[in-house]
């Protein structure tokens, strides 16, 4: 055989991958894991959503290639009047919109739309490992901007360097934040929003949980900035808002120029998701109801943060996301306390280097955990973590 391509080579193994595969080993020996690892909502897609679909399936006229410019029509149109009602933003679905299969797969599509080998690109430090992996493939020359605690976890623009924001065409920002869970004010992106169109740059907005938001918190966008249309593209999925993880749909929205690069570059790859997921996921924003999955990790948030902090930890309750970013509250490095997390109290949590360098020092954890049904598991988790984790060994 051939060998594989360098780009290849140079990455690493995908994180989540390893972790399953460390986990699935864990189980197949008998072990009772409590899994607060990958954020995939356990719960299922609502049930309107799913029968809506069974029909959908069953329309002809969703069998074929769909030769739709941007995406299925009905579904784009959604999406504007979603992002209308949510945002208060008018969206041309003929030129501001675009269907994507999962966000995941445009945020990674337009790194290579945008970056050639040497070209700036702006990330946060930690992120959704997604982002560094393409730019590395692409040969993009990273600038990490430090999401610091001090700083809400917000990039400090000012400390980027001139010659960083001169060589740099994409900038991107994840609020809420994975894996922080930190949230961003619009203020945040009146600065961004003035930073980049000084700079000539892109600012790519990954708002995957939008709408996965507590005690009556609302989630702003970057497109609310007045002029914003000019360099924001924005990315939205349909994936963590309705427990539809698998259907991959999701959709990027803002600067035309960007979008159009963007669906060049994917008329080129893919010939667009099965229209009747396109057709489902339209009725689901104009239809979906999320508020009872919420209430699920609104319970198990408030359960976990209780019961750690009691245990002697000191842990923020997040406004926003599934995630449980919190500081090692030992003498351990992220990966060592995860390791021993999952070796003596069978509980497993993703280490902060596993998003970047800057995540050393903490550790997330996913309120997405299969098989509690009313807070028990996350219970039981945080029991064991004090039992074997924290107990002895706390930072005074
Ligand atoms: C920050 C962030 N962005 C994007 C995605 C991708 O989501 P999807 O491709 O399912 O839309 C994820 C998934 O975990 C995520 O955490």
């Amino acid at each position: 055989m051939p060998k594989v391509s360098k780009r290849i080579e140079t990455i690493p193994p995908y994180l989540f991958a390893e972790i399953s595969r460390i986990k699935a080993e864990m189980r197949a020996k008998g072990e009772d894991i409590i899994d607060l690892g990958i954020g995939d909502p356990d719960q299922p897609t609502p049930e309107p959503i799913v029968r809506y679909a069974q029909q959908a399936v069953e329309n002809p006229a969703a069998h074929t290639y769909d030769e739709s410019p941007r995406g299925w029509t009905p579904f784009l149109e959604a999406a504007a009047r979603w992002y209308q009602k949510n945002f208060g933003v008018n969206l041309d679905p003929n030129k501001e919109l675009l269907e994507l299969i999962g966000s995941k797969e445009g945020l990674s599509h337009l790194i290579w739309a945008y970056i050639d080998e040497g070209d700036g690109i702006i990330l946060p430090d930690p992120a959704y490992p997604v982002y560094r992996i393409h730019a590395r493939m692409c040969g993009a020359n990273i600038y990490d901007a430090t999401l610091d605690e001090a700083n809400g976890f917000l990039p400090k623009l000012e400390d980027i360097p001139t010659d960083a924001a001169r060589n740099a065409k994409l900038m991107f920002t994840c609020y809420p934040g994975n894996p922080t869970g930190a949230v961003a004010p619009i203020s945040f992106y009146e600065d961004a929003v003035r930073f980049c169109k000084h700079h000539d740059i892109v600012l790519v907005c990954d708002l995957a949980y939008a709408m996965v938001t507590y005690d009556g918190y609302k989630t702003p966008s970057a497109l609310q900035v007045n002029g914003a249309k000019d360099c924001v593209i924005e990315f939205h999925s349909l994936s963590k808002a309705f427990n539809m993880t698998g259907w991959r749909i999701g959709f990027a929205c803002g600067n035309p120029d960007a979008i159009g690069a963007l669906s060049r570059l994917k008329d080129n790859i893919d010939s667009k998701q099965f229209a009747a997921i396109a057709d489902t996921a339209a009725w689901a924003l104009d239809h979906g109801d999320n508020s009872r999955t919420m209430e699920v990790y609104k319970k198990r948030r408030d359960v976990l943060v209780h019961a750690l902090n009691e245990a002697g930890w000191n842990i923020q309750p997040p406004k926003a996301s599934f995630y449980i970013w919190a500081k090692v509250p030992t003498d351990e490095t992220s990966a060592g306390f995860a390791k021993r997390l999952l070796e003596q109290a069978k509980v497993l949590v993703i280490p902060g280097t596993g998003y970047g360098p800057a995540g050393e020092g903490y550790v997330r954890m996913s309120l997405t955990v299969k098989g509690d049904q009313n807070g028990e598991r996350v219970a039981e988790a945080a029991r064991r973590i004090a039992q074997h984790a924290i107990r002895s060994t706390i930072k005074t």
